[in-house]
């Protein structure tokens, strides 16, 4: 494991969840692999008047719950060595004098600033830190999502963060690119040869790209009420996953080269715009259902939400993109909370054989699927069909699986955790660029304006199931079902 350069890491929104469940865990876990000199620094920066004793206490706690039995008083000892806190309230003109009081004398360092705050606060945090002169040529600073809440609120952000920070200073996180099987999804298509002549219109057929939650909105109702599924979910993690199936082979490995393909994705995008909307989205709410066995309230009744709220918690889309590779194959995409089961996954469905002189299963059953399943587990499955033991020709569908955990026997690395070593390595090609965040903005923004101008309320379903039933519809009027209804 290659040793990270020294680096100071500065949490803006130190105490909030993704800080406690996801970052300082991932840190924690490059410092248990040695990967982290005893000189880095990691400061969590938030509101609260809190002494390092205190912080490193909450931050104990949660490392505690998140890690289970992987926790090792050991390796925190270590980890809290480099830990402190710094109060920061983006309004405070002496915070940021305190901040860069931490930082003086280190200035060799790499310096990382992660904004998990509210998008509100990119701007002025990223104005304090110029203002005390810690946006120098050696910092990075890292915008969580979401990144505004328009093409315009989010081209505002971006102008400003930009007139402090080079673009090659800004990372712009999507989580799913850092997931493990995203990656090995890169590794399949451009490390073999394999699938490369079938990756494309003429062979598949259609492809689907759900990520279902079984959560509700938890604790997040205000910032979710005011979100949607289609901002929260599709404008970045699932256009991101079509990106990375749809994009042309980059020549190199480089930052740009794989951002320069998935732009020319994201603007191949055959717009979605006024009546053609409510024929090709589908939005959808929770009502009260259960989750893992226990009844559950309905989304209107969670904490927080307006009992009137119009907000979707399930989208399912049918996208297509105008290229010479894809014209003509339908894309669906899904996402919804409080679904059936936690399951992310990506199914690439391939035309039927031309003629066929056995006998087969019924369609559905006998088309090969190519399965990469990003969640609960991470694998790779491809269907093909095999003849059924015995006499007679009869043939049936089996499976040829890569099981990541089975066949490597190692831990993978959570996506925060391969994110936040990027960014101190400086590696940005699993973050969002400008141009691509632009891009993504405007195909979705018509979308939310046609449900807007057409009053489409979302449509009902039950806690627990898989969303509304016009979702099997709006991929049914093509002749497919989705991979959990066939
Ligand atoms: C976040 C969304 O970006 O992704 C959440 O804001 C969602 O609403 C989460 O729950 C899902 O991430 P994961 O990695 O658990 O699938």
């Amino acid at each position: 494991m290659q040793l990270l350069p020294t680096f100071d890491l500065v949490l803006f929104g130190g105490t909030g969840d993704l800080a406690m469940r996801k970052l300082l865990p991932a840190m924690y876990w490059r410092v248990t692999c040695g990967q982290v000199t005893p000189e880095s620094r990691i400061i969590g920066a938030a509101r609260g008047e809190l002494t390092r004793e205190d912080y490193l206490a909450q931050v104990r706690a949660s490392c505690e719950t998140h890690l289970g039995e992987e926790f090792d008083p050991k390796v925190w000892d270590g980890f809290a060595e480099r830990l402190s806190y710094t109060k920061i309230d983006a309004t405070v003109e002496e915070d940021f004098a305190g901040l860069a009081a931490k930082l003086k004398g280190r200035e060799d360092n790499v310096r990382a600033f992660f904004l998990s705050t509210a998008p509100d606060l990119f701007a002025p945090i990223c104005d304090g830190l110029a203002r005390h002169k810690l946006a120098t040529s050696n910092s990075r600073v890292v915008l969580e999502k979401p990144l505004g809440h328009d093409r315009a609120s989010s081209a505002e952000i971006n102008e400003r963060v930009g007139s402090i920070f080079e673009e090659r200073q800004i990372f712009r996180i999507d989580h799913y690119l850092g997931k493990e099987t995203v990656q090995n999804l890169l590794a399949l298509r451009f490390g073999n040869t394999l699938f490369e002549p079938l990756w494309r219109r003429g062979r598949v057929q259609h492809v689907q790209i759900t990520v279902a939650e079984d959560l509700g909105v938890e604790r997040r109702a205000d910032f979710y009420d005011r979100t949607g599924a289609l901002r929260d979910m599709v404008q970045n993690h699932l256009l991101q996953l079509l990106c990375i199936i749809a994009m042309e082979p980059p020549a190199t490995s480089d930052p740009d080269a794989m951002r320069d393909e998935k732009l020319k994705v994201l603007r191949a995008l055959r717009p979605l715009v006024g009546r053609d909307v409510l024929a090709k989205a589908v939005r959808g709410q929770y009502k009260a259902g259960a989750a893992k066995g226990l009844p559950v309230v309905g989304y209107l009744q969670e904490k927080d939400v307006p009992p009137d709220s119009a907000t979707e918690t399930f989208v399912a889309l049918k996208v297509e993109v105008n290229s010479w590779r894809w014209a003509g194959v339908p894309f669906y995409l899904r996402t919804g909370k409080r679904l059936q089961e936690r399951q992310s996954e990506i199914v690439m469905t391939f035309e039927d054989v031309p003629h066929s002189i056995y006998e087969r299963p019924d369609e559905a059953h006998a088309l090969n699927r190519l399965v990469i399943q990003l969640q609960p587990e991470e694998n790779i499955t491809l269907t093909v069909l095999a003849k059924s033991p015995g006499e007679g020709m009869r043939l049936k569908p089996v499976n040829l699986s890569l099981d990541f955990s089975q066949t490597f026997k190692t831990r993978s690395l959570d996506a925060y955790e391969r994110l936040l070593t990027d960014v101190i390595k400086g590696n940005l090609t699993l973050f969002m660029r400008r141009d691509e965040l632009d891009a993504a903005w405007q195909w979705i923004d018509p979308i939310r304006e046609a449900w807007q101008q057409y009053d489409e309320r979302p449509k009902s379903y039950t806690a627990g199931s898989w969303g509304p039933a016009a979702a099997s519809s709006l991929i049914g009027r093509d002749g497919f079902a989705w991979r959990n209804e066939l």
